[in-house]
């Protein structure tokens, strides 16, 4: 059982997890406890209520009679402003009168079998068979008419709490919710640090680790997109934790528009993280009978660093977020054409680039920006999704059929969120752009963002991109958003784009469900939990240069796992430099993860199209232990000179070697495996290593005189 109840306590269990909570004076639900499981039930009432220090009772609120526990000292689940806690609280809400304070009293709980799927937001699921129960807390302001279902659901064997709530207004006015967080943790948390995931267009994944003093962190995104500037994500970690030891708390939420993680550490030594929508330009209009209800968040707990974090969330991302016939498939591998190219191409063009992706073995043709609307100089009428005839005077079918018959299967390339100025759409229908009263809607990158929360904007969306998938063989979709919103109509417009969005997504994918989607911003600028609901793969960075991109893939695993994140060799220059062979580097980078390339493969020499065929096959023989196998970070680049990624499945291990700079004469780099089975032996170009040795003694890695040298070793499984 996964979660039990108790007099006043509910315990909440996992594989290696424990999570406690307490409800105090029948009114606060109290965080008693979250960490390693208990192997025994345990009562932590007592705990809740020993007095912490002396406290000046005008400062601090009283909430025993004999006056020594003050609430100040205690953990709270949920916080309103009035609680006379000071602490950000969950929820801050406006009532009719003008008052924004609350005041909410425990009313009861339910425990269920199973998960319920939030309405119209992406979530992690269960599936018939897993050990998932659902705990609902129910709270109510009974003077204001406000009530609050707190839904903690536990996935036992994946070792993973959910957390969201839902308000639900039984007044007869309306309520304004200023900020509706998802979840609130009050920690004991001494000298803890906090790491999160930011950068910026080609400098995603950068992995950073800020002290928490008596401060308050708030790592957020303002631009009504998750974006590359900050990742739904945080860890509160042990100061001494790293990848492989200590106690790390984990975030995820599950949202692609603006967000916050408040991390905030009191006098008291508590510290508080809040997790949801961010209240920037925010307030929530909910009327009679309306209820809202907040996305998740995924709380991930490890006692063996951030290593362990990450393969919980991969494991449970990859199995439990992702959905559809290409969750469990492996993904093919595709030629882009859009960095060899960019917009101005022509239909032969492509064929030469499409044809010697199929000699080389490649799977899947994408055809990027650039194939849509009228044909005109010097104009991408984004928002006409129909196929430019002058490029395509044969028809697009023509195009896909001769890709088919090579044995590629053919992909193409929308953005279907942004309208041109000189598209036929906007002509027709300027009124379905976002717009703020008074002011000129901004451009950006030419385009303007269409409202997705107008249902007619929806259906148009719909329907163009289908009549373009029903017009031919089209087993792939790269849905790009490169832009982010700067005006609104109202404060409730940023979230409505976003459901709006999740709304036209249900619809393609549940009618589409042979077509694999890879979502897109900008390369990572909306790569987030949310988007991999619809989208099982994302477009990682449009920087592809090897050694950023190692950085970039590097942190992005953190949280997401290597399928979801799609690699390509780019266009670089590939002539054959045996000093520094940019174009292995960029392929052993790119085999890391979700494999590809983006280039004008006609243009290679004979020696590097034989280099790259060989990369091919290589990736083939290890694509199921890359993209579904557990991956363990080795070494940083954040951090060491060298960077090793391991890939370990049932029959196989792959290791991926990185070294940047020259090292003559350098110092012996030894590679400690793990996740082996100790009584394993693997066999590696004609050697045999016992699983045991290579974890205990390591593997040797000859280090040289090359800059960006790199290597990939593969050791398959013989007993
Ligand atoms: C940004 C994407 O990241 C690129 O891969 C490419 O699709 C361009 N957009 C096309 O406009």
């Amino acid at each position: 059982m996964a979660i039990y109840a108790t007099d006043r306590q509910f315990h909440l269990q996992t594989k290696n997890t424990s999570y406690i909570i307490g409800i105090y004076h029948q009114k606060y639900p109290l965080h008693l406890y979250w960490g390693g499981r208990f192997l025994k039930e345990v009562n932590l009432e007592y705990f809740a209520e020993e007095p912490v220090a002396d406290r000046a009772a005008g400062i601090h609120s009283v909430v025993n009679e004999d006056k020594h526990v003050f609430l100040t000292d205690m953990s709270m689940e949920f916080s309103v402003l009035g609680d006379g806690l000071y602490r950000t609280p969950t929820l801050h809400a406006k009532y009719a009168d003008g008052s924004t304070v609350s005041d909410f009293i425990y009313k009861g709980y339910k425990i269920y079998d199973g998960k319920s799927k939030p309405c119209g937001l992406p979530a992690v699921y269960a599936e018939a068979g897993d050990k998932v129960q659902t705990l609902e807390l129910y709270l109510e302001d009974e003077a204001r008419g406000l009530k609050v279902c707190l839904s903690y659901s536990v996935f036992e064997d994946f070792d993973v709490i959910t957390r969201s709530a839902c308000y639900e207004n039984i007044s007869d006015k309306t309520v304004e919710l200023l900020s509706a967080q998802s979840a609130t943790v009050d920690f004991y948390a001494p000298g803890y640090k906090l790491l999160h995931i930011c950068g910026d267009w080609c400098r995603e994944g950068s992995v950073e680790y800020a002290k928490l003093d008596h401060t308050h962190i708030c790592i957020d995104s303002k631009r009504g997109s998750s974006s590359a500037m900050a990742q739904p994500f945080a860890a509160l970690m042990e100061a001494d934790a790293s990848e492989t030891h200590g106690k790390v708390y984990a975030f995820s939420f599950v949202y692609s528009g603006s967000f916050q993680i408040e991390a905030e550490r009191d006098s008291v030594g508590q510290t508080r993280i809040n997790v949801g929508i961010s209240p920037f330009d925010f307030c929530w209009s909910l009327k009679e009978k309306e209820t809202f209800q907040t996305p998740e968040v995924v709380l991930v707990y490890s006692n063996q660093g951030i290593g362990k974090m990450s393969r919980i969330f991969h494991n449970l991302y990859r199995k439990r977020l992702c959905r559809g016939i290409y969750r469990d498939k492996v993904r093919p591998m595709v030629i882009n054409h859009w960095d060899a190219t960019g917009v101005n191409f022509a239909e032969e063009q492509l064929i030469r680039i499409a044809d010697f992706g199929a000699d080389i073995g490649l799977e899947l043709f994408v055809m990027d920006d650039g194939w849509f609307g009228d044909a005109r100089e010097g104009v991408r009428p984004l928002g006409d999704w129909f196929v430019n005839k002058k490029k395509f005077p044969n028809g697009l079918k023509n195009m896909v059929d001769h890709i088919n018959k090579s044995g590629m299967g053919f992909g193409i390339w929308f953005e279907p969120e942004v309208v041109s100025p000189e598209s036929h759409l906007y002509q027709d229908h300027p009124e379905w752009c976002m717009k703020a009263p008074g002011k000129e809607s901004t451009q950006m990158f030419y385009q303007l963002l269409l409202d997705f929360s107008l249902p007619e904007v929806q259906e148009y969306i719909v329907d163009t991109v289908s009549n373009v998938l029903d017009s031919a063989d089209i087993v792939y979709v790269k849905w790009d958003f490169n832009r982010n919103i700067v005006e609104t109509k109202n404060q409730m417009q940023r979230h409505k784009y976003i459901l709006g969005v999740y709304r036209v997504l249900d619809i393609l994918t549940e009618k589409y469900p042979n077509v694999l989607f890879e979502g897109c911003s900008s390369g990572g600028g909306r790569f987030d939990p949310g988007m991999l609901y619809y989208m099982p793969q994302t477009w990682t960075s449009d920087n592809q240069q090897a050694m950023s991109r190692l950085k970039i893939q590097h942190g992005m695993s953190m949280i997401y796992p290597v399928v979801s994140m799609t690699a390509h060799v780019g266009q670089i220059d590939c002539g054959v430099d045996k000093y520094n062979n940019q174009l292995n580097t960029a392929a052993m980078v790119a085999m890391g993860a979700n494999f590809g390339f983006e280039m004008d493969l006609s243009r290679l020499s004979k020696a590097e199209l034989e280099q790259v065929r060989k990369y091919v096959q290589i990736y083939r023989s290890i694509r199921d232990t890359v993209q579904f196998g557990d991956f363990y970070r080795l070494s940083s680049p954040f951090e060491e000179e060298n960077t090793a990624w391991e890939y370990v499945s049932e029959n196989q291990v792959v290791l991926f070697t990185f070294q940047k700079s020259s090292q003559v004469n350098g110092e012996e780099w030894r590679i400690l495996f793990q996740g082996l089975d100790e009584t394993a032996v693997y066999e590696s170009e004609g050697k045999e290593y016992d699983g045991e040795v290579l974890m205990k003694l390591g593997y040797r890695v000859l280090l040289g005189a090359f800059v960006n040298e790199s290597h990939c070793f593969i050791f398959n499984r013989v007993k």
